[in-house]
């Protein structure tokens, strides 16, 4: 079989990608490593900062977000060696002990990384912080974690919209029982993570669970976390002890998801996605593959540092439209962009609802993957709320963007390993927000 062409071009201020299959076609085969949970990763730099004592870390993301977390909390006393994936040591400094940086917080592309960490600088009482982000996160709505914390007691001031850059004077904060209007963790673990230093109990209630991993994480630093799954509630008691712990980060199945859809829709692939986590709240793109009726089967399922992990084998199959909504939308969030590439080689019309939080992403997801996809011959719509993508029509090469936002580049390069002709992916360089690796490891699996 001839093989695919696949380039990364580097220009002065970005990069594109160009994906050229052999008229042939290609398939895809063997196993894959993939990198640390991003959400993980972050939450672990965190905690490891305001613990007392040492944290260690193995596995770490080593994507440029953990990166900018990283140097949000060394520029606030903490001291976190240098990232690699095989240990990372943070000396804690412990709870309500971060100095006031002497500069500006930048959280680069990190939504993450703002609203998590606003939650711990609210309540650093008599400390002044500023903080921002690069131009797609000085776009995206910060109300959402500023009302819970001005409720608390908060001091925040922000651009006109609740827009960063934001200023936070710290406030001694008294607990709170918030009703979210959205199933978002970044929002449920910016008030736990403020509620760690209130005075009694800090609840959030979501409409529906999002992931869970700060409340586990809580739990292993000894901090005292009741969740109650019925009605989605999450209690964090103040005043609590932080102890740095060792944490191993299982592998993104963010990032799994983008070989599971590569190996589900090419002709002739297998792969074998090691290490993956598969915590419940962040499965809901198994459970979507398995409506579509793709192969796919867990080997190998184990438990680390309080995280259920699996290897996931995938192979060709053909794939039936589904319908994604409700519940399950924040429970594969993230993998929308890359559903919405396996959707079209799907039989029937697949229908993503519920979803209009993707409009508030990295970029506006829904209406980024309706237009790029569409130059490529795919039929599918944009909702309000979601996207119809009707199955069964075969790919173009053309030349797509990927308006800075890491998931849309890796979904499109995989949508383009089935195009007839070339793709190039302009701004490619924004996988490396969560997959550094992504081209060289696209470049291996490839025959
Ligand atoms: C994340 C939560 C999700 C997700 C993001 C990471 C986290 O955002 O999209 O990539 O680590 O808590 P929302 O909770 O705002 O939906």
């Amino acid at each position: 079989m001839a093989t695919a062409t696949i380039t990364l071009n580097h220009y002065e201020n970005h990069h594109s990608l160009t994906i050229a299959p052999p008229s042939s076609g290609l398939s895809l085969q063997g196993q894959v490593q993939i990198p640390g949970d991003k959400s993980i990763s972050h939450r672990s730099l965190m905690l490891g900062a305001i613990a007392q004592g040492e944290t260690q870390i193995r596995g770490l993301l080593l994507g440029e977000d953990p990166h900018s977390t990283a140097a949000c909390f060394r520029a606030m006393g903490a001291e976190i060696s240098e990232l690699n994936s095989e240990l990372v040591t943070v000396q804690g400094i412990g709870l309500g002990q971060l100095q006031e940086p002497k500069d500006v917080l930048d959280a680069g592309n990190s939504g993450t990384t703002i609203r998590l960490m606003m939650g711990i600088l609210a309540s650093h009482a008599k400390r002044f912080f500023t903080v921002t982000g690069d131009a797609s996160l000085r776009s995206r709505p910060m109300s959402r974690v500023i009302q819970p914390l001005q409720q608390m007691g908060a001091q925040i001031w922000h651009r006109s919209g609740g827009l960063a850059p934001l200023a936070i004077q710290g406030q001694a904060l008294k607990p709170i029982h918030y009703h979210s209007p959205i199933a978002s963790a970044q929002v449920k673990s910016c008030v736990l993570l403020a509620g760690l230093m209130a005075e009694g109990e800090t609840t959030v209630t979501e409409p529906a669970l999002s992931r869970d991993h700060s409340e586990r994480m809580l739990r292993a630093f000894g901090a005292t976390v009741k969740v109650d799954l019925e009605t989605c509630s999450a209690t964090v008691t103040g005043q609590a002890k932080l102890q740095g712990q060792t944490v191993v980060v299982p592998g993104d199945i963010s990032s799994a998801a983008f070989w599971m859809v590569a190996a589900a829709i090419v002709p002739g692939s297998e792969l074998l996605i090691q290490n993956v986590g598969i915590n419940p709240t962040r499965t809901g793109i198994l459970e979507a593959l398995s409506q579509m009726e793709a192969d796919v089967t867990l080997e190998n399922q184990r438990t680390v540092t309080g995280e259920p992990v699996a290897d996931v084998r995938v192979r060709h199959s053909s794939l039936k439209a589904c319908t994604i909504a409700g519940d399950l939308i924040p429970r594969l969030i993230d993998e929308i962009p890359i559903l919405a590439v396996a959707a079209i080689f799907a039989q029937g019309t697949t229908v993503i609802r519920d979803a209009a939080e993707l409009r508030v992403k990295e970029s506006d997801r829904l209406s980024v993957m309706a237009t790029q996809l569409s130059r490529m011959g795919a039929k599918i719509t944009e909702l309000p709320d979601g996207l119809e993508i009707t199955g069964g029509t075969s790919l173009v090469g053309a030349e797509v963007d990927s308006y800075t936002d890491h998931r849309i580049a890796m979904s499109l390069a995989i949508a383009a390993l089935t195009a007839t002709g070339t793709t190039t992916i302009q701004r490619a360089e924004a996988a490396a927000i969560s997959y550094p690796d992504f081209t060289v490891t696209l470049q291996r699996v490839v025959s």
